[in-house]
């Protein structure tokens, strides 16, 4: 299956998709200069950056990625660490699947504002005993798709932010790949 997928940043979860040999047709940040595009660059996957700033509005980046994704060939869109919410614009010039990997049992801790750190600052502060990591499909409504997978990761009673985030990264990586996998 053709994938294309989003980044922002640092591209651990693109990494793990090239990993475990999925094929990745384009890779599409928001961000120049991210550590992301580097690992695609690398791996020489074919990237684009497509900026906010070179755009009229968010509706006419969104409808960018959505046409460059399409003529890609794209099957099946992976937002991995990708930080903007998709605008209507998107999913009209987009017709394939998009799936995106948050770090927490949503609808726990997720919504605006739910991203990177923030999400395990919550969990510790709302004292869970676990967390974990969803796949769900990408629809207009944020984190609020159907959820297709997701797994548990305990908090450990000397976790911080930080140390529960390494963990649940690492289980983001198994499950996201696990996921597209089922989804082939
Ligand atoms: C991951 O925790 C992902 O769930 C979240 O942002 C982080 C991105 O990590 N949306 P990376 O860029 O894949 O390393």
């Amino acid at each position: 299956m053709r994938l294309g997928v989003l980044v922002s940043g640092r591209g651990s979860n693109l990494e793990a998709i090239l990993d475990a040999g999925l094929e990745v047709v384009l890779v599409i940040s928001n961000r120049a200069g991210v550590p992301a595009l580097d690992i695609a660059t690398r791996r020489g996957v074919p990237a684009k950056v497509i900026r906010r700033a070179d755009h009229a509005d968010a509706g006419a980046r969104d409808r960018g990625i959505g046409t460059a994704l399409a003529e890609a060939g794209v099957e099946l869109a992976v937002l991995a660490g990708y930080d903007q919410v998709l605008q209507p614009s998107y999913f009209a010039a987009f017709g394939g699947r998009t799936i995106n990997v948050h770090p927490s049992l949503l609808p726990a801790h997720g919504g605006r504002g739910m991203y990177g750190l923030a999400v395990h600052r919550s969990v510790l502060a709302a004292g869970d005993p676990v967390t974990g990591v969803t796949v769900h499909e990408v629809t207009a409504d944020l984190d609020g798709g159907p959820i297709l997978a997701q797994s548990r990761v305990p908090v450990a009673s000397d976790d911080h932010a930080e140390s529960l985030a390494g963990r649940v990264l690492a289980e983001e990586h198994r499950l996201l790949v696990a996921t597209i996998r089922s989804l082939s």
